[in-house]
């Protein structure tokens, strides 16, 4: 035998030596999961290990996280059933406690990334990304609702947002609504190929926002589909996106690839709840090995081709390192 691949494998020195892939604290981004009051820390109970945070718990969560070197949050609300409307109101009210929270911690955090999520879904009674009238998500009705959150959110001081409603035209209203109020640099990282997964359940849990009628399959993607997803990825460039993003990740590492083929900008994976609740339940079982299963899961969504990772396990994988 003249080719002998195992040589390539002989010693960890070696194996680190021709290691394609390498995956660093810096590439994750920690989604944390925000209510309203103080000294809340109420475990998700589909998601182990995550919780629904108040100010000042998630100021702890986001200290610890900062010294370890995980810089990057996505931040989602946790609302009242009694501030949601049809039309989603609270998402830009003044008052609004995400927002606060977003302002408060950049305050006191000046050098984190924090990305928010544009959507009705937090705040609508309907459950639902978008405006619902007569049974039906109206997309166009939806899009200055999305522009007027957009420019909240930036006000409060969040550096990157997070369309993740799946409206055609989105990105482009939001683009432009941000310029008209003078947020030309805060940046748009678009949920590009988000599909209808099944894999959402435990932040719906988190969230209680689930769809009160009906499913996402309208607006999502249809988990069948590949090409569909280069659609959705020109659309958001030319509308002035600054990151793609495929979510789920785990089962749709083909799409992650595809999109990193076709695009110069920055890809992002979002590794879903169900992704990560599926893992966790095994390695409570003892059927798995969460501190081999886990590393191995995240730098396998990065091999696709994400440059970006967002993770529930990113707190974790921060701890291990450190
Ligand atoms: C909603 C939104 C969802 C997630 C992020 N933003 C759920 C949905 O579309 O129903 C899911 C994230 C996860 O499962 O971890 N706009």
């Amino acid at each position: 035998m003249n080719i002998r691949p195992r040589r390539n494998r002989k010693s960890e020195a070696i194996r680190n030596l021709v290691q394609e892939t390498h995956l660093s604290v810096e590439q994750l981004v920690y989604p944390l999961f925000l209510v309203d009051g103080k000294n809340i820390r109420a475990e998700v109970p589909s998601l182990p290990g995550n919780y629904r945070l108040s100010i000042d718990e998630a100021m702890r969560t986001i200290g610890q996280c900062v010294s370890k070197n995980l810089m990057n949050f996505i931040l989602f609300p946790s609302v009242h059933e009694k501030l949601k409307d049809k039309e989603a109101t609270y998402g830009s009210h003044a008052e609004n406690f995400y927002l606060k929270i977003a302002s408060e911690i950049k305050a006191a955090f000046p050098e984190t990334t924090l990305i928010s999520d544009v959507a009705m879904d937090p705040y609508s009674s309907d459950g639902h990304d978008g405006l619902v009238i007569d049974g039906k998500i109206d997309n166009d009705k939806t899009l200055p609702i999305l522009g007027k959150m957009a420019v909240a959110q930036a006000q409060a001081g969040f550096d990157i947002l997070g369309p993740s409603d799946m409206m055609d035209g989105r990105v482009g209203v939001i683009r432009m609504a941000l310029d008209k109020a003078g947020f030309s640099n805060t940046s748009i990282m678009s949920y590009t190929a988000k599909y209808a997964s099944a894999f959402y359940g435990p932040f719906r849990d988190a969230l209680e926002s689930a769809p009160k009628a009906g499913d996402k399959k309208t607006y999502q993607m249809n988990p069948a589909n590949k090409r569909e997803a280069l659609i959705e990825a020109a659309l958001d460039s030319a509308e002035g996106a600054d990151y793609l993003m495929v979510k789920p990740a785990l089962n749709y590492l083909d799409v992650i690839h595809l999109i990193k083929e076709n695009t110069n900008l920055p890809v992002a994976a979002y590794h879903v709840s169900g992704e990560c609740a599926m893992l966790m339940a095994a390695c409570k079982n003892g059927w798995l090995n969460y501190d081999y299963a886990m590393p191995e899961t995240l730098l396998c969504i990065k091999r696709a081709g994400a440059d970006i990772i967002i993770s529930y396990f990113a707190k974790d994988f921060a701890d291990m390192l450190a």
